[in-house]
C-alpha cells in the first residue's frame, strides 16, 4: 500500500481532514496521521470529538460502521456512469477496509515520516493554519509535522497545503509565495460553488476529490465542470 501523511493542524476546517482521511483509505492508501495541539481545540469544538494525543484510537476520526449504508444501498447510489473511476461519493465500510489508518504523536520525531528515506506518495496538511504554515516557511522543524513536510520538501515530494484564514494578511500571503517556491502546492479551503452544491457534504467532497486530484488518486466524489 502506498502511503501519504496526512497532519491536521489548528485552522477551521477539521471536516475536511476526516473526510480526506475516509477517501484516501477508500482508495487503498496507508494513512499517517498526525494531529497538532491546537487542532484538538478544532476538532471539539467544530465536530464534538474528545481527542487525546497520548492515547489516541485512530478510529475515533471514522465513521461508526453501525452509520454506515450497507452494500446494496451503497451499490444503488454509486454513480455507475464512470466506471473507470476507482472511487464514489458514497463509501461503505468495506470501501474504508481498502487503506489503514497509522497515527503518529506530533512531538515524535523517531516516527518515519520524520526521515526523508521513508518513502510516500505525498502528504497533506488539512486544513493548515498560518502559524503551521508560518513555521513550515520559515524551516522551523519544531515538530513532526513542520519536519514532515520540510521532508517531503527537499525530497521533491508534493506538499498539499490547505490552508484556512480570511482576511489573509501579509505575512501569511508571502509565506504562501514562498512556499509555492519551494515546491508546495497551496490549496485554500475555498471550495467553488459552479457544482451546484446542495449540502456542507458536497462542498466538503469538492475540496477532498481537489486534493486527491493532486495526489494522482482517480475519483469521482464530486462532478467535474465539464462532465
Ligand atoms: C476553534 C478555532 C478555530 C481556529 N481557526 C483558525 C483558522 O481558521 N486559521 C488559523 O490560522 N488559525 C486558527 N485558529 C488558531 C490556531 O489554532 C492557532 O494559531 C494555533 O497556534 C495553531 O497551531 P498549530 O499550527 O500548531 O495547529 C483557530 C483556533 C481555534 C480554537
Amino acid at each position: 500500500m502506498s502511503n501519504v501523511v496526512v497532519a491536521i493542524t489548528g485552522a477551521s476546517g477539521a471536516i475536511y481532514a476526516v473526510r480526506l482521511i475516509e477517501v484516501l483509505m477508500a482508495a487503498g492508501r496507508t494513512v499517517h496521521l498526525t494531529i497538532s495541539a491546537a487542532a484538538t481545540q478544532v476538532l471539539k469544538q467544530e465536530l464534538g470529538l474528545n481527542i487525546d494525543l497520548e492515547n489516541f484510537d485512530p478510529s475515533q476520526l471514522l465513521p461508526d460502521p453501525a452509520s454506515l449504508p450497507d452494500d446494496s444501498t451503497i451499490s444503488k447510489m454509486k454513480n455507475t456512469t464512470s466506471e473507470d473511476f476507482a472511487l464514489s461519493s458514497v463509501l461503505g465500510e468495506a470501501d474504508l477496509n481498502q487503506g489503514q489508518l497509522i497515527y503518529h504523536h506530533y512531538h515524535d520525531f523517531m516516527s518515519g515520516i520524520a526521515s526523508g528515506s521513508f518513502l510516500t506518495d505525498g502528504m497533506v496538511i488539512c486544513p493548515c493554519s498560518m502559524g503551521t504554515l508560518g513555521s513550515i516557511a520559515s524551516g522551523a522543524c519544531n515538530n513532526l509535522i513542520h519536519r514532515a513536510a520540510d521532508v517531503h520538501l527537499k525530497e521533491r515530494r508534493k506538499l498539499i497545503i490547505v490552508a484556512r484564514e480570511t482576511p489573509l494578511g501579509l505575512i501569511p500571503l508571502e509565506n504562501m509565495v514562498r512556499l509555492t517556491q519551494a515546491g508546495a502546492t497551496i490549496m485554500p479551503a475555498s471550495p467553488g460553488f459552479y457544482h451546484n452544491p446542495m449540502t456542507i457534504h458536497d462542498l466538503v467532497d469538492f475540496i477532498s476529490g481537489r486534493i486527491c486530484d493532486h495526489l494522482e488518486i482517480k475519483h469521482d466524489i464530486h462532478q467535474r465542470w465539464g462532465s
